[in-house]
């Protein structure tokens, strides 16, 4: 087997931080009046293997709908960013997207995942590592809204970024601007940031996404509660939680909510939250936006709109930004 030119392992979370900010996050989102959990909790090991299995889903058109454009559009799209560039993934996940890229860099200096699902991005970098053996893979697992600092070691070159599956609209369009902000900062004056974004459609093209048939997004806002309860110790009847999802028209965002079918207490890390019977714990935004809208987002964050790439019924979208 050839082996990649540097780096293999992934810089490790700190795991005793990370745990406590688990703890402290849960225990603030239960005591809000609108309790709340952030979305980035999805993914442990389950949430990733779960989010996984959504995109496979017939009504979950996002993913099958980037990467038709990445099929299409790819070599254009690579063309926009510079050459030898060190290349940082925010949230890679399955990796299924670089790759559409990849195909078109052979220069590229080094590949950079960044995620919070650590044993996810440790696999997908080792499955990666096989099959591009030319390609420095260097996994940081790591908050991407926090501080982190790229590897040691990176070329000199340019920094380019990619940020696809429009992660980028679980954040209030606010936070989004501030995160653009973040990662103009760890990308650097001049840099190029590839990013997707889902497009506002029909509410019911919208609504059946967040719900699909064989309930697998269903689970993936569960898991939520499982993994409360393993990494917590709680005490929560899963089965007193319902499923809720929908297109909110006015704020321009599905809501995923976690909806408690009765009146009852649940005991997470020895503290006791009361639910009402249909109170619910938003678990979810997933913000859709215009060309336009998203455009003005980026330029407020200090980003150049570029260029930009749909599908043929323009459900999705792909910028090429340059920060100035
Ligand atoms: N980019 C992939 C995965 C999208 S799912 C795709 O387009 O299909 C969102 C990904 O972002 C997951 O892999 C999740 O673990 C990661 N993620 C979510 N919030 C994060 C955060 N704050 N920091 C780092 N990774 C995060
Ligand atoms: C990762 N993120 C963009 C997904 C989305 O569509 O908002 C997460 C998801 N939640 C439910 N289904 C998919």
């Amino acid at each position: 087997m050839t082996i990649n030119p540097v780096f293999t392992d992934a810089t490790p979370i700190a795991a005793i931080d990370a745990e406590q900010q688990f703890r402290a996050d849960v225990l603030a989102g239960l005591s809000a009046q609108q309790k709340f959990l952030s979305a980035k909790y999805f993914y442990d090991a389950a949430g990733s293997d779960l989010f996984e299995a959504i995109t496979r889903q017939p009504e979950y058109y996002p993913t099958r709908t980037e990467i038709g454009i990445l099929d299409k559009q790819g070599a254009e799209i690579a063309a926009t960013l510079p050459a030898r560039a060190n290349l940082v993934e925010f949230g890679s996940g399955s990796t299924a997207k670089v790759r559409r890229l990849l195909v078109h860099l052979p220069d590229l200096a080094a590949y950079v995942p960044v995620d919070v699902s650590e044993s996810f991005l440790r696999s997908e970098a080792n499955a990666l590592a096989i099959d591009f053996p030319q390609l420095a893979i260097a996994p940081v697992a790591a908050d991407f809204t926090r501080a982190f600092t790229l590897p040691d070691g990176l070329s000199h070159g340019a920094v380019a970024g990619f940020f696809p599956g429009s992660t980028i609209g679980n954040f209030e369009p606010p936070q989004a601007a501030h995160l653009l902000a973040h990662f103009g900062r760890v990308l650097g004056r001049g840099a190029t940031l590839i990013i997707g974004v889902d497009l506002v459609k029909e509410k019911a093209v919208l609504d059946a996404a967040y719900d699909d048939a064989a309930g697998v997004t269903a689970a993936f806002n569960r898991n939520l509660l499982v993994r409360i309860q393993r990494e917590l110790g709680a005490d929560i009847d899963l089965n007193a939680f319902a499923h809720r999802a929908f297109f909110n028209v006015a704020a321009s965002r599905i809501e995923m909510h976690l909806v408690s079918r009765i009146a009852h207490t649940v005991t997470v890390a020895g503290r006791a939250f009361r639910f009402e019977a249909g109170e619910t714990i938003h678990t979810e935004n997933s913000y859709k936006y215009t060309i336009d809208r998203f455009r003005d987002l980026a330029a407020e964050a200090g980003w150049t709109p570029r260029a930009v790439w749909t599908d043929s019924e323009a459900l999705f979208s792909i910028h090429a930004l340059v920060r100035s």
